[in-house]
């Protein structure tokens, strides 16, 4: 067993678990934070991308012990307040999810990217966010709306 402390969408969270534990499964059981989806627990469908210290990651292939003191962002913790994330307003507004399981990954994947782009003053073109979505894999199969989603937020974060 380990004993695991990190911060969770701005919370101070902590708790004993077996070694092998994954951070997917630290979220979605420990926390109750279902909104951490899982679809392939092999690190190909993106449905678990989270953010760690800023960056995405994929959730169910990470050892939630490696992660101690870290700071996890999931989709529950995107928003501010009552205000959804630009991202999510986006999905929202251009019909970017159709069943909804891929989306909180999508969002997650999507804010990183524009995030990175944007710091390194890179455009951000249609082409780019197609290669950048390639570890998200949406079943629905909405990925052009999915694209049309990102190019809204990104011209709005
Ligand atoms: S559940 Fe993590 S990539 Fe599919
Ligand atoms: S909206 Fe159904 S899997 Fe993407």
């Amino acid at each position: 067993m380990t004993n695991i402390k990190m911060t969770v969408n701005g919370k101070s969270v902590s708790g004993e678990v077996p070694d092998e534990t994954l951070l997917s499964e630290f979220l979605r059981e420990n926390l109750r934070l279902t909104g951490t989806h899982v679809g392939c627990d092999t690190s190909q469908c993106g449905a678990c991308v989270v953010h760690v210290n800023g960056k995405a990651l994929k959730a169910c292939t990470t050892l939630a012990a490696s992660l101690e003191g870290a700071e996890v962002t999931t989709i529950e913790g995107l928003a501010n307040g009552g205000e959804l994330h630009p991202m999510q307003q986006a999905f929202n507004d251009n019909h970017g999810l159709q069943c909804g399981f891929c989306t909180p990954g999508m969002i997650m994947t999507s804010v990183d990217m524009v995030n990175r782009y944007k710091a390194e003053g890179k455009e951000l073109t249609e082409e780019a966010i197609r290669d950048e979505l390639e570890g998200n894999i949406c079943r629905c199969t909405g990925y052009h709306n999915i694209v049309k989603s990102v190019e809204d937020a990104a011209a709005k974060m």
